[in-house]
């Protein structure tokens, strides 16, 4: 089976997340004793002779410094094979060669948009079909399998809804029918959720947000430890061509060095941010997985460390919305998420906007949803500049 783990890595799964994060899959370069990871810029490897090689060819396929962060996404996920791609779409749309025209996949209805439109304006021209359903209501998951159901693919929480699906059920639900379950873990990260270890079979995420954290790359990832899966994802990786370039790879290995005080950072940011917009006379209602009276706080519980950094609120009135985007000055309008900087993101013509209406509607996205993705800056200033921009909004 192709795994990019170590035999010795059983060792660095015994250490703490905040350890492995801070030094990756390789504590120091053996042949220099660079302790960053070199950036090996080189599209083509020579071979020493014929029949021989470095274990490095060409580029696309394998490179040095994207293999350490292959390794390193591998153990924070808790998975024996990682592989890292240009950005998140580039993994989802990798994963999707898994199945053959004719199959049937379960998605959540509420996620990211452009996964919307990568299966539903691409994938469906070649024979996949597709059930959107909230996917957090876990009997109508189960009464939406059909005989040719090959998957579900869940992102919990969703986005930007903030609904949380069960991991586990999901999963028994579909190895029951010989399937998969794909978790797109993105709005979590491994730091604060470990879906392969619920049951889940690949794990995929935006590696451009929590990951590298900066809002200064794009990367993804794929995640498993399914033998048999592995030759057919390296392979798509390989002959599709989305993989991560090494420089790339370097600034997604950098950020994620700094992943667990970022985390907790954000976390308890977000946290005071979503109490103080609950109790704010503009705001109609606050989509916060921590808050005790989440639909989904006790399962969120039972299979993840933390709640995130990552806010949804309707505003009362739809005439805010363009006075609030307009006055905020550190709080940044802008679409992403997950990086050191506060955004304030409006799903409904930015991340969502390739949804269609009805659909968008009945995940919840309409005219008066912001999606905040709350920053590691000082959380009174963040405060004070909604204050302040909620004040303009007369
Ligand atoms: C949850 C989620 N998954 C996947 C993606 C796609 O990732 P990328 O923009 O890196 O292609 C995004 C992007 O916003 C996302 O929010």
């Amino acid at each position: 089976m192709p795994t990019n783990r170590d035999a010795d890595d059983k060792d660095r799964c015994k250490l703490s997340m905040r350890t492995v994060t801070v030094h990756g899959a390789t504590l120091f370069e053996v042949r220099t004793g660079a302790i960053s990871t070199p950036i090996y810029q080189s599209s083509t490897f020579r071979h020493p002779g014929l029949g021989e090689t470095t274990g490095f060819d060409y580029s696309r396929g394998i490179n040095p410094t994207r293999m350490e962060l292959e390794k390193t996404i591998a153990l924070l996920e808790h998975g024996t094979c990682g592989l890292a791609f240009a950005t998140g779409m580039g993994a989802i749309s990798s994963v999707i060669k898994l199945f053959k025209s004719g199959d049937h996949l379960i998605v959540s209805e509420d996620l990211y948009g452009g996964t919307y439109r990568l299966f539903s304006e691409y994938y469906a021209r070649y024979g996949f079909s597709f059930s959107w359903i909230d996917t957090s209501d876990i009997a109508l998951v189960e009464a939406s399998l059909k005989p040719n159901t090959k998957a579900i693919f869940i992102e919990t929480p969703s986005n930007p809804m903030m609904k949380v699906t069960d991991i586990r059920r999901s999963a028994e639900l579909i190895h029951s029918r010989g399937g998969i379950l794909v978790t797109d873990n993105t709005f979590l990260s491994p730091y604060f959720q470990n879906p392969l270890d619920l049951g889940s079979d690949l794990v995929v995420h935006s590696g451009t947000k929590y990951l590298a954290g900066h809002n200064d790359t794009l990367s993804g990832f794929i995640v498993h430890s399914r033998p048999d899966l592995a030759d057919d994802l390296v392979n798509a990786q390989k002959s599709e061509g989305a993989s991560l370039s090494p420089f790339d790879a370097w600034l997604t290995l950098r950020g994620i060095k700094t992943l667990s005080v970022r985390m907790e950072r954000h976390e308890k940011n977000a946290r005071r941010i979503a109490h103080w917009l609950r109790e704010h006379k503009r705001v109609e209602k606050v989509f916060y997985t921590g808050f005790e009276d989440h639909p989904q706080y006790r399962l969120s519980g039972t299979q993840s460390r933390g709640f995130g950094g990552m806010i949804s609120f309707y505003l009362k009135d739809a005439a805010d919305v363009p006075k609030l985007l307009k006055n905020i000055s550190l709080i940044l309008f802008a679409e992403s998420l997950g990086g050191v900087e506060s955004l304030l993101t409006y799903p409904l013509v930015q991340t969502h906007g390739a949804i269609p209406e009805a659909m968008r509607l009945s995940a919840g996205v309409n005219d008066r949803l912001m999606r905040l993705s709350v920053g590691i800056e000082d959380a009174d200033d963040l405060i004070a500049d909604l204050d302040s921009a909620f004040s303009k909004c007369v």
